[in-house]
């Protein structure tokens, strides 16, 4: 994390997230790989932090660390008997407190001030079986039925952090072992949680080139085959067909992620979006559409006028967001050395306030990240505050590199605007 050289600096930058997320309610999902981490501790010192910042906690943890053996993650055998049931029962009964005892170690040693952090659990989810699949009796494994969201809210009111095993409970007196992943997202579901966060080994989901994927929409994810567990979909689903706005891939091996991925602008991980909006690059087919968005902007004055050339020379540096075959968005990336600048960023009218330039301006930071680029500039004649709002700093043109300042218009006299990377 380049910002934690200036720890000022970041923490500045850091202010508007710590406002944002305060009050707003994320539900956690810690999976076995994600318990048996060696940085797991830290992930759960990280946990803590949120809370004291805040932020409403729902921590849903799976089952004993070392149950289950890497390859029946997914496909867990059936719980047969009672005894196995019980065997089960006690062991998650012990991680629950083994979670609670290391959020409470770990909010006492943030500061001796804040060490009355409560951490609870209780009987939240009703679940009923999941009977017979593929012809076997799938005996006490369950999925959920219902999800006692005011009595999860009431202890959030209450300041508490909510711990939910993978547990369910069925009015016959049966209880039933639940999938974490999709445990969590129904949990999201019920109680409209701003964000649900899933972790894993990686930094969110890469390409087959082994980047990172900063964004992904849920009809892209549909098509991921084997990226992510199916639980993991099947949560993002629940989630977001509610009322969260969020779901986040983050690492549970590398120590900080949580926090990079929420305070920060370019993130750690991976952020799914709803719907099936896409950010990607920007073809020669895109050309049109991408002036037809962009005209009408340079004769307001807020775009400085492009040529089709131009757009057709330097079209590798445009990303365009593209809602179901229409473009809606766009903005450019030029690299000038270890310095690049953010140009033609625009959202269609019919669709602004919706995030995409936010998402279409992470995407670009991510882009100049990945390639290596220090800082980035704009220049703006209308759009001087949406930029400030998201980490960009006024700076005199002389700030600008040489080829650009040569052309710098006067008579347009833009505002430039800087962001370190
Ligand atoms: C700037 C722009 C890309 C934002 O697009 P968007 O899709 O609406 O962006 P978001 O949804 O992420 O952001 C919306 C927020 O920005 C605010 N906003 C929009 N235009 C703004 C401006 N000119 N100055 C300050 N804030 C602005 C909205 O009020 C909204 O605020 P809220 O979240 O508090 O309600 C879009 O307004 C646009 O295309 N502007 C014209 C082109 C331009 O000036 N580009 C910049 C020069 S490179």
């Amino acid at each position: 994390m380049a910002e934690a050289i200036d720890p000022i600096k970041w923490f500045r930058r850091a202010s508007p997230y710590i406002y944002l997320h305060r009050q707003k309610t994320f539900v956690l999902c810690v999976d076995q790989a994600a318990m048996r981490s060696p940085n797991f501790d830290n992930v759960l010192r990280d946990v803590t932090l949120l809370h004291a910042l805040g932020v409403r906690i729902v921590l849903v943890h799976d089952l004993e660390a070392s149950e289950l053996a890497e390859e029946q993650i997914g496909h867990p055998p059936p719980i047969a008997s009672e005894g196995q049931l019980s065997e089960l029962m006690a062991k998650i009964g012990g991680a629950t407190h083994q979670v609670i005892a290391s959020l409470s170690a770990n909010a006492h040693h943030a500061s001796p001030f804040y060490s009355d952090l409560v951490a609870c659990t209780g009987n939240f989810i009703r679940a009923q079986p999941l009977g017979v699949m593929g012809g076997q009796d799938q005996g006490f494994r369950g999925k959920p039925r219902k999800v006692n969201k005011s009595a999860i809210a009431a202890l959030l009111d209450d300041d508490m952090l909510v711990v939910i095993p993978p547990v369910g409970y069925a009015l016959t007196g049966e209880t039933f072992i639940l999938n974490c992943h999709s445990l969590a997202g129904e949990v999201a579901k019920a109680l409209q949680a701003d964000k649900l966060i899933y972790f894993l080994p990686s930094h969110g989901l890469v390409d087959d080139a082994g980047h990172r994927i900063s964004e992904r929409s849920t009809t892209q994810l549909e098509g991921d085959n084997d990226a992510l567990a199916s639980g993991i979909k099947q949560g993002i689903k629940s989630a977001l067909t509610g009322q969260s706005n969020r779901c986040h891939l983050v690492s549970y091996a590398h120590d900080g992620a949580l926090l990079e991925e929420l305070f920060t602008m370019t993130g750690s991980g991976t952020i799914v979006t709803p719907g099936p909006a896409v950010i990607r690059s920007a073809t020669a087919e895109d050309v049109e559409a991408m002036l037809k968005l962009i005209r009408p902007l340079e004769q307001s004055g807020a775009l400085i006028e492009r040529s089709r050339d131009d757009l057709d020379q330097n079209l590798a540096d445009y990303l365009v967001v593209d809602l179901e075959g229409q473009l809606i968005g766009c903005g450019a990336l030029h690299e000038f050395g270890d310095t690049a600048e953010i140009a033609s960023l625009a959202t269609d009218p019919n669709h602004r306030d919706q995030d995409y330039g936010e998402r279409l301006l992470s995407s670009l930071l991510h882009r100049a990240m990945q390639r290596g680029v220090k800082a980035v500039f704009v220049l703006t004649t209308q759009t001087e505050h949406w930029f400030l709002e998201r980490g960009f700093m006024r700076a005199e043109k002389d700030h600008l590199p040489a080829p650009k300042l040569a052309k710098y218009n006067s008579q347009r006299n833009s505002k430039v605007l800087i962001r370190p990377l």
